[in-house]
């Protein structure tokens, strides 16, 4: 039986995947470097900095940046980011999780929160759902992000469930392969192109049903 569930923030709970995409986008342009959605897959829950260089690594001209100027532009997208996170509200939460978080507290189940974003508290706040989660994973105390498991882990560690019945729910590559790593049972939210790895697989949110996820997990390896 699973006894605890561990979400990712955006793309997941909130359409905030998109607001990263148009912030990375902006300081792409900025930086003379095309981000399209093919490249943005990439980005998807992976760190900051680690996006800004995947974004460097894909510039059609040579661009030696120093830390220091890395950090200057990490920053500037952050200040995008923080803009268009400004105005979400309750009614920004995805279709189906408000009432997936419902069904799951219902049935005594655990919930935490695995997202890799420094600003996670605030959008969760501004959703109306901090409450909602038991433990949220701290990324500025994660050493290795997402494809590595150490997310995932720390979350299931906090809450003191042992990985096998943990349920990570995700819909970005990297963080379907980190649920994986984790030895956790993934379920995936969006395209088969990118989250084929996913132990079950939803087009959207409102096809999460608490239900179908349980007869997945216990269907495992059978
Ligand atoms: C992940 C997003 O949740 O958080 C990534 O999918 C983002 O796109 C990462 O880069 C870090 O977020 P932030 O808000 O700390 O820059
Ligand atoms: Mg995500």
């Amino acid at each position: 039986q699973p006894q605890a569930f561990i979400f990712d923030l955006d793309g997941v709970i909130t359409d905030t995947a998109e607001f990263h995409y148009l912030a990375w986008k902006q300081v792409g342009e900025e930086l003379g470097i095309s981000v399209d959605r093919e490249l943005n897959e990439q980005l998807k829950g992976v760190s900051r900095l680690e996006s800004l260089e995947r974004i460097l690594s894909a510039s059609p001209h040579p661009l030696s940046l120093s830390d220091a100027e890395k950090e200057q532009w990490a920053t500037r997208k952050n200040n995008h980011y923080r803009e268009l996170i400004e105005a979400i509200r309750p009614s920004d939460i995805l279709p189906g999780i408000t009432e997936l978080l419902e069904e799951i507290q219902a049935s005594k189940l655990r919930i935490a929160l695995g997202s890799a974003s420094r600003n996670a508290t605030f959008v969760l706040d501004k959703l109306g759902l901090t409450e909602a989660f038991e433990y949220i994973v701290d990324p500025g105390r994660i050493a290795f992000g997402k494809p590595h498991p150490e997310t995932f882990l720390n979350a299931a560690d906090a809450l003191g469930v042992p990985y096998a019945a943990c349920i990570g729910v995700e819909d970005s590559e990297a963080g379907i392969e980190a649920i994986n790593q984790a030895g956790m049972f993934s379920v995936g939210v969006g395209a088969p192109a990118f989250l084929h790895e996913a132990d079950y697989l939803v087009p959207d949110t409102s096809r999460l049903k608490l239900e179908e996820i349980r007869k997945a997990y216990s269907d495992q390896g059978t």
